[in-house]
């Protein structure tokens, strides 16, 4: 029997110093796949719309989209925690809203906890979805729903004002009960600081080596879409392997080696 990880497990591995390994998942066959390493959490990111659905930006994402795909993950997943994004405009309008949709990933999706993008701003919003009984998960820095606001992804928490600014709305998300936050495209420098001076876990991208974890989208990690942020490593190419064994199948059929002749 597998014992599902719970938020309070991330707690406990950052009081250890433990590292936290998160990917990104968006079906049920990849989701029962990546949950066979062990991995920490699956986030359903709204990184869908761009590895998935081919769209620009995660903007398009809309809440019957995370839905879909985090019920696809949630039936895949054994052990890793669940974690869905809440997607553009689902959370900022008011907090009644936030709830309600927030409620759906779990009670529609089937994930165990909820991401949302933002500061200090957000946090009365994160603490009546807290008080609610789910999970939030932060997520500050670069913030891929604002690119039109930021002008494109850049960098965040280069400037002092920028990193305190940072630095508050890490608290301020601490504060309103979220169990942990993504830090996106920061100095490592900063990353270090925010990270220790929170009791919940940083998870990183592009955020350098001392988070308390760190988080990856698995179509870039293992080497599906085809371009990717320079802080991306590379495990795998399953792209060009895919398109290779395609590419057999396509001959055989071609040649008529696919099927082969049955016995006479
Ligand atoms: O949508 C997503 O995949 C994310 C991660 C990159 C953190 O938010």
């Amino acid at each position: 029997m597998t014992t599902p990880v719970r938020i309070t497990d991330w707690i406990a591995k950052k009081t250890r110093s433990e590292k936290i390994a998160v990917l990104t998942a968006y079906d049920a066959t990849m989701a029962g796949l990546l949950d066979q390493s062990g991995v920490d959490a699956l986030l359903v990111g709204d990184s869908l719309g761009m590895v998935i659905l081919g769209e620009e930006t995660t903007i398009p994402v809309t809440m019957a989209m995370m839905i879909h795909h985090t019920r696809a993950v949630a039936k895949g997943a054994q052990r890793a925690l669940v974690v869905a994004d809440l997607p553009f405009l689902s959370y900022q309008a008011t907090p009644e809203q936030a709830l309600r949709d927030a409620g759906r990933l779990i009670q529609e999706g089937g994930a165990a906890a909820v991401k949302m993008e933002g500061g200090a701003p957000i946090a009365p919003t994160v603490a009546r979805i807290v008080e609610a009984g789910i999970p939030v998960m932060g997520h500050i820095g670069l913030t891929p729903q604002a690119v039109h606001r930021m002008g494109g992804y850049r960098r965040a928490g280069k400037t002092e004002v920028q990193a305190r600014q940072l630095m508050e709305d890490a608290q301020a998300l601490a504060q309103a009960g979220a169990f942990a936050i993504v830090l996106e495209c920061i100095p490592p420098e900063l990353a270090q600081t925010i990270t220790a001076a929170l009791t919940i876990p940083t998870i990183g991208i592009g955020s350098g080596p001392d988070c308390d974890g760190q988080v990856l989208v698995s179509y870039d990690a293992f080497g599906l879409y085809p371009s990717v942020p320079s802080f991306v490593k590379r495990y795998a190419r399953l792209g060009e392997t895919l398109v290779a064994a395609a590419k057999e199948y396509v001959e055989d059929v071609r040649e008529g080696r696919f099927p082969p002749c049955p016995p006479h």
